[in-house]
Order: structure tokens, then sequence, then C-alpha cells
């Protein structure tokens, strides 16, 4: 009996901190969560938007493409930006200051008198994105506990497409001409909440250690960790990062050591962007009115749940496969369907109109149901493979002394092709006609594969120093 209520303080004691352990890591992984949503969120929204906005500001094609692009501009600079701020003051206060971004662009887009004023709204959100998309991940990695963080980063992808989705069906629910101003104002209210979120955050203990902020990590493992030993860990970050203190420079991402996860991560990034995703996310409803949709609520419909729906849905089913298929298997057969669909996307376009007029007042033609189906095997293709699987190994194949560098570069290449599609994607189908613009898009997939093939060695299963050394062996190897 006395044994028994010796024990029940000791239990409701663990019951309270596992408690507490579980609402910090809600508030970490809301963190990932609505920085990934913003993300998506401003790159689905476009694509319902921007037929009224051309009709209220009377755009030009090459307008359309600088108020779709910019944004991914502004989010190349903000992730450049985003390590060097993450390791100067703290990855809370980045993060604070990307919620306060995301809801500032919001508010000048919303308000915007001008295109040029546009613009600048889509700039600045662009840069919150970018610097939330490299900040947040990191967050996550350090906070997160070592066997969550695979599931933590995936979250990250999953809350981009369920950010996009949301889009869609904001979209959809708001098509008349002026309503493009709530549509993109209305991310300033999620950019509010990641900055609240970030506030009450815990600051992450490792960047503590980094400014030798002993004592205030020491406050922040306890926060989230009560049961642990925090002077053990506290030692361990301590020796971690004196094994990194012999400072890497920018140019030690290009010594010739670590060229090839160098290669690997940038040429992910690129294969990403360069195989039509974006295209596809940001013009769906031009591409359907295209192939034959003639009314706003068909092609709002089609785009939401033949690519938003889809895309989340198929996201999921990766995250489950993700670690058990490994990534070249799922980079291999992703970049096949995506070829094949893509393939077929230009062919149906071949019996549309080569102007890309819109053909049929009825509604979809046999060819604008193929366009349908070959979409929806795009985004299944992508959402398994280039999608989760790009981020994943941009973020696991740099050793720790210039992970976040490393990360932050390849993240601003990817950003760099994003816009270099966004931008020119109307102008090439314009220029070459639709159906030579997804082939040659498909053509990207071939090359893309066999790049894969040849160069991406499998990661799955490996620890980080594993992978780490694996790179030394190879460069050794081939002298
Ligand atoms: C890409 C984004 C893309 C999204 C679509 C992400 O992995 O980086 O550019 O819009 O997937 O789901």
């Amino acid at each position: 009996m006395a044994k028994r209520i010796e024990v029940r303080p000791d239990t409701a004691a663990a019951a309270a901190s596992a408690d507490r352990m579980t609402r910090w890591l809600v508030v970490v992984l809301a963190v990932v969560i609505f920085a990934g949503g913003l993300f998506g969120y401003d790159q689905g929204v476009i694509s319902g938007a921007l037929a009224g906005i051309k009709d209220t500001f009377s755009l030009s094609v090459f307008m359309v493409q600088v108020v779709t692009s910019w944004v991914t501009l502004g989010a190349l600079v903000g992730s450049l930006a985003g390590g060097a701020m993450g390791d100067r003051i703290g990855r809370k206060r980045t993060l604070l200051i990307a919620g306060a971004l995301f809801a500032l662009g919001s508010l000048v887009q919303w308000l915007a008198p001008d295109a040029g004023i546009l613009v600048v709204g889509r700039f600045v959100v662009g840069v919150a994105v970018g610097v939330a998309a490299v900040a947040a991940p990191l967050y996550a990695s350090e906070l997160s506990p070592a066997n969550f963080r695979g599931r933590f980063i995936s979250s990250y992808q999953l809350a981009i497409t369920a950010g996009i989705f949301l889009a869609y069906l904001v979209n959809a629910q708001l098509s008349a001409s002026e309503s493009w101003r709530l549509m993109l104002g209305a991310a300033a209210v999620p950019g509010l909440a990641l900055f609240v979120i970030a506030l009450v955050a815990p600051e992450s203990p490792r960047w503590l250690m980094t400014k030798n902020r002993r004592a205030e990590a020491a406050v922040d493992i306890r926060k989230i960790y009560p049961q642990i030993d925090v002077e053990r860990q506290l030692d361990a970050i301590h020796s971690a990062l004196h094994e990194e203190e012999q400072a890497a420079p920018w140019s030690e991402i290009f010594a010739k050591e670590w060229r090839r996860p160098l290669v690997v991560a940038v040429g992910l990034a690129i294969f990403q962007q360069i195989t039509g995703i974006n295209a596809i996310i940001y013009y769906a409803n031009q591409i359907f009115a295209s192939a034959g949709f003639a009314t706003e609520a068909a092609r709002a419909a089609v785009t939401t749940w033949a690519i938003g729906g889809v895309n989340v849905l198929a996201t999921l089913i990766a995250i489950a496969f993700i670690d058990n298929m490994g990534r070249r298997k799922l980079l291999l057969t992703g970049l096949i369907g995506m070829g094949v669909s893509l393939t077929a996307v230009g062919v149906a376009f071949q019996f549309i109109a080569p102007s890309g007029a819109v053909v049929s007042a009825t509604g979809p033609t046999t060819a604008g149901i193929v366009t349908v189906v070959a979409l929806v095997v795009f985004i299944i293709s992508f959402a398994f493979s280039l999608g989760p699987v790009v981020w994943t190994v941009i973020n696991e194949v740099f050793p720790a002394r210039i992970r976040g560098r490393g990360v932050a570069l390849a993240t601003a290449v990817n950003w760099g092709s994003a816009y270099l599609v966004s931008q020119f994607f109307l102008s090439l189908v314009e220029g070459i006609g639709s159906s030579l613009t997804f082939f040659l898009f498909a053509m990207f997939c071939a090359a893309g594969w066999v790049w894969v093939y040849r160069i991406v060695p499998e990661t799955k299963r490996k620890s980080l120093e594993q992978i780490q050394a694996m790179w030394s062996e190879k460069a050794s190897s081939t002298g």
C-alpha cells in the first residue's frame, strides 16, 4: 500500500512532463506546418487570382508572368538570406521575421493600387517564403527528437501541398474579378499566426550554444525534455559544435571533397523544377482553359481536385513509403511517370488549338479529358518522387560543417529554377506552342532519369555520418 502511494507522484510527474513535451513538440510542428502551408498557399493562390488581376490592371503576357514569378524571385533572395539570418539572430527571430513579412506582403497585395505595388507585395511574400523554407526545417531538425525527424521534414512537404489545395479551394469560392485581393490578402492571417506561434516557441538550444548562452539553452531544453539530463545534453552539443568549430567558410562548400554532395543536391533542386511542376501548379487554370474547360467554375473544380487534392493524397501515401522504398527507386519510377504523362499532354495539345485558344464552349473535349488524366498521373508521380525525396536528400547529403549553407544554396537554386520556369512558361507556349513546351518538360524528365541513375547514390537507412563517409571514399577512389 505504502509503495503505491510512493509511486503515484512519480507517475503523475512523468505524465505531466510527457504532457509538457507533447505540448512543445506540437508548437514546433505548428511552426513547420504554418511555414509550409503559407509557402504552398502563396504558390497555389496565384493560379486562380491571375484572371482577375489581368482584368483589373489590363496586364500584358509579360506582366502576368512578372506578377506570377516574383514570389519565386523573392524566395530565392529569402532562402540565401534565411541561412545567414538564422545563424546570426537565431532561428526563432528569423521565423518571427518570416511571419511578419508574410503578413506585410499579403496586406500590400490586398491594397495594391497598381501592378507595380502588387509586384512589390509579391516579392515581399516571396522573401518570407524563402526565409521560412530554410529556417523552418532547420528549426524542426534541431528541436525534434531523432526518431521523429524524418516525419517532421515530411510534414513540411505535406503542409506545402495542403497550402496549395487550400488556395485552390479559396480560388474556387472567390471567382469574381476583384476578389483576387481577398485571395492574396487572406494569407496575412496565417502569417500573423506564424508570428504568434514563433513568439511562444522556444529558441533552438543548439543555436543558443553557438552564442555561448548555455543558461538559456538549459531553460529551453528543460521546457521540451523535462526528463533528460540537461547538463549532459548541453555537453554533447558543446563537443559537436567544437568539432565543427574550425569555421567552414562559404568556399568550403565548393571544396573537391564535397563536390559530389553539392552536385547531387543542386542537380536534384534543378530537375525538381525544370520538369514542369510549377508551370502546372501556377498555370493550371489556363492550361485547362486551353484544353476546353470553358467555364471558370469547371476550371476551378478540375484544378482544385485533380491537381490540389490529388497532390495532398499522393504526398500522404509517399510519406508512408519513403523510408522503405529508397530514394533512388522512387525518383526513377516517378520520373518515368512524369515523362510519359507530359508526353501525353503534349500529344493531346496537338489535337487542341495550336494557339492554345479555347476550342469548345460546350465543355471539355476528348483531348481535354486526356489532358486532365495525364496531369493527374503527372502530379501523383511528382508527389511520390521529386516532391518529398528532393527535400529529404538535400537535407541529408551535406556534412554538418557545411549543412546550413549547402541547404541554403540548393534551396536558392531550386527557387531560381522555379523562377525561370514560371517567368518563361507562357512565353514558351506563345513562342513554340503548348505541345512542344510539354515535350520539352518531358525531355528534361528523360535527362533527369539518366542523371539520377548515374549520379544519385542510395541514402536510405544510412546515418548522416555514413553518408558523409561515403563521399570521402568516393572522392579518394576517383582521385
Ligand atoms: C516544390 C514546390 C512545388 C511543390 C508542389 C515542392 O516540393 O519545391 O516548388 O510547388 O512541391 O507540391
